[in-house]
């Protein structure tokens, strides 16, 4: 049966940048969808940007320009990263539109006639040099229990302590610096006690988290307060009907926002909007956010929902926060990471995708970027696993058959193919980690089970027998590998596209996994899919992001507590390295520029245990400098003027004792060495060695 569900992740406010904090919650929501979706149901995703306030009217303010402006702005760089990152929204919209306004008014109305919404008259603080109500983070002053200067005007970062702004000693206005001064205002409130009866039943009828279903009966049990909904001019918002100079709080308006974006989409697709919103409605609506906003959607939004004559949420998915390093995400340890940097620095988005999936659970569980264990993760699991299974059989197909593959029976095709409703139930539950884990398991059967068939071995014998047991290894192994792309495709969906293309195949759905290859299949001449991760990419990164290079205190804890982890990686690292080695395509090979250069000059370097420095020649202008360990089996003297091989377009190396402009050339193992190449006679430096 195929399902209608419409799916969202919260709104990211208009006055900053989306940073990999943000990722993590539209990179789940978008696997999840992409999943649905490839599932055959009937997915929309939307999500819009949150555009009101006080903070965006004043940085707007602070850039001399209107808010609209400065919204606008953000929407295309929004828009962009969410691009860039495969995050496949079906409408990306904004909060400051006429669906909106007039939704949001139409709920506000219902609210209103059904009794739900009282006005009381309270005391706020005001600048009087603006000429504005200030909210609560927008006046600071001297922390009422520690004393700390310049806190904020609802909780201290200094000891903790949370109180109200009028509290806090010698106040004053974060905008202006003027002295607040008290001043009443009328406002509006929902009146949220009235609804704690729905609510308490709301919230233990399966459409929470366990953990945040026990939340909320903290929540009740201190007892719901109304909410104040109203704030005065001047603000960047909605103005309430039939309230001049009241606007809508920006939380009012902000979850109406997943409407008002879902029926800017209806009137672009010809869809029917009531169908997925009235009370009664059959379709399904989910809305994916963090924990620190359950409040919001777990409380106002179903109870705003119910009493306006509107269908309540099927569920709301809460995720934890994202720490890197095992820290918060910090702007002087560079790990306060902006999407945009993360592009630019290590480029595929598909990396992070596959590393905050294989994190995810679907709890409200914190997640950690452990940047170390990022590389060794996705360099062992996507490259060494994954692509390596195409890249060491596929090339066989296209030269020695045409690209024809033929069909092939085998247990372990079975054994894929049957893990599909695992997989599926994993996806369906949020719990990525394990679907990756199924997923990688498969993977190292079929690494395992190509090494058995060792293709390579088989490609050098003779006769017909060989050869068709060559065909028919390689056409196994892509088959497999077609049925790992299903099953990786909800998280991968760039990577999947070129496999389509480059298996020849539609586009692979989740019933794709029930079809096999026919024998006579043609598959394209494979192509480079994908490549390592460089550490010095994240490192580049990190850099990029570091706001100040003054030492964090907690910069020594942090490096004990990565300890571990950095070893478990570095092992996994090694396994991965070792699997590449195995086989490495022709385009690899060539990358290495390998010299011929003669040494012109050789010494002993002072302090050095095992390396000689070595002068070269090869055919350039200046010679090289190289560094080589063959201290122990060679004097310098004999080697001058000798030739020998030098890997020539080896990044630079800082070294303690200088500069090493490349390698040379040496073999060894346990039984001697090093001995290093030299080339047959007639050699000059410079020639290429190929
Ligand atoms: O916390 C936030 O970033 C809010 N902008 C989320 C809004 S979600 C929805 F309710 F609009
Ligand atoms: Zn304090």
């Amino acid at each position: 049966m195929t399902r209608k569900i419409l799916v969202t992740s919260a709104l990211p406010y208009a006055n900053g940048s989306i940073h990999l904090g943000h990722l993590v919650e539209y990179i789940q929501t978008d696997i999840w969808v992409r999943f649905l979706k490839m599932q055959g149901h009937t997915v929309h995703y939307v999500c819009a940007d949150d555009t009101h306030g006080t903070p965006i009217m004043l940085r707007a303010e602070k850039e001399g320009i209107t808010p609209e402006a400065l919204i606008e702005r953000v929407h295309g760089e929004h828009s962009a990263d969410f691009r860039d990152f495969l995050v496949q929204f079906d409408n990306y919209y904004s909060t400051n539109s006429e669906e909106n306004r007039e939704l949001a008014g139409a709920i506000y109305l219902a609210l209103r006639d059904g009794g739900k919404i009282a006005t009381r008259t309270i005391e706020q603080y005001y600048d009087p040099v603006k000429n504005m109500f200030l909210p609560d983070r927008f006046i600071k002053g001297e922390c009422p229990k520690c004393h700390a200067k310049d806190q904020y005007g609802d909780s201290c970062e200094v000891c903790g302590a949370t109180y109200s702004p009028t509290e806090l000693i010698n106040p004053y206005s974060a905008v202006s610096g003027a002295a607040p001064v008290r001043k009443e205002t009328e406002h509006y409130f929902f009146k949220l006690s009235d609804c704690a009866t729905f609510l308490q039943q709301w919230t233990r009828d399966g459409h929470l988290q366990e953990e945040a279903a026990n939340k909320m009966g903290e929540w009740f049990a201190s007892g719901l307060s109304d909410w104040d909904i109203s704030r005065d001019a001047p603000y960047f918002g909605f103005e309430i009907p039939g309230a001049p100079g009241k606007y809508f709080y920006v939380w009012l308006d902000a979850p109406v926002g997943y409407m008002a974006s879902f029926k800017n989409l209806c009137t672009r697709l010809g869809l029917d909007f009531d169908e997925y919103w009235k009370q009664g409605s059959g379709a399904e609506l989910y809305h994916f956010i963090g924990k620190d906003i359950l409040y919001f959607h777990a409380l106002f939004w179903p109870a705003m929902l119910e009493n306006s004559g509107h269908r309540t949420p099927t569920s709301i998915f809460a995720h934890g926060f994202l720490t890197v390093n095992g820290e918060k995400m910090s702007k002087s340890r560079g790990t306060f990471i902006t999407a945009r940097s993360y592009l630019e620095q290590v480029r595929n988005p598909e990396y992070l995708r596959y590393y905050y999936a294989a994190k995810l659970n679907g709890t409200m569980e914190d997640i950690d970027l452990n940047l170390e264990d990022f590389v060794a993760r996705v360099n062992s699991d996507l490259v060494g696993k994954y692509i390596n299974i195409a890249s060491r059989t596929a090339g066989f197909i296209s030269k020695r058959f045409d690209g024809k593959l033929l069909a092939v029976k085998h247990p372990l095709i079975d054994e894929l193919k049957s893990a599909a409703p695992v997989i599926a139930d994993s996806y369906e539950k949020r719990d990525y980690s394990r679907a990756l884990r199924e997923i990688m398991r498969l993977a190292d059967l079929v690494n395992a089970d190509v090494a058995a068939a060792a293709p390579w071995v088989t490609a050098k014998q003779e006769g017909e027998e060989a050869a068709a047991k060559l065909q028919l290894d390689c056409s196994g192994a892509m088959e497999m590998f077609r049925l790992l792309t299903i099953y990786l495709k909800p998280v991968l969906p760039k990577l999947a596209a070129q496999i389509e293309a480059f298996l020849n195949v539609p586009e692979l759905t989740w019933a794709s996994v029930e079809h096999s290859f026919v024998s006579g299949h043609r598959i394209n001449a494979y192509e480079h899919l994908i490549t390592r991760i460089d550490p010095k990419q994240v490192e580049a990164m990190v850099e990029a992001n570091k706001e100040s290079l003054q030492p964090s205190p907690q910069a020594h804890s942090e490096q004990r507590h990565a300890g571990h982890q950095q070893n478990e990686a570095k092992a996994e690292a090694a396994a991965a390295e070792k699997d590449w080695e195995a086989f490495i395509s022709i385009d690899d090979f060539t990358k290495v520029d390998l010299r011929i250069a003669r040494i012109v000059d050789a010494n002993h370097v002072e302090g050095a245990e095992k390396l000689l420095q070595l002068t070269l020649d090869i055919g350039e202008d200046k010679p090289r400098n190289v560094f080589a360990g063959i201290k122990s089996a060679y004097d310098p003297e004999s080697l001058k003027g000798r030739l020998t091989v030098m890997v020539a377009n080896l990044a630079p190396r800082k070294m303690k004792f200088g500069l090493s402009e490349g390698m040379v050339l040496a073999a060894s193992d346990e039984r001697g060495g090093p001995f290093i190449l030299s080339p047959d006679s007639g050699a000059q430096p410079g020639m290429r060695v190929k």
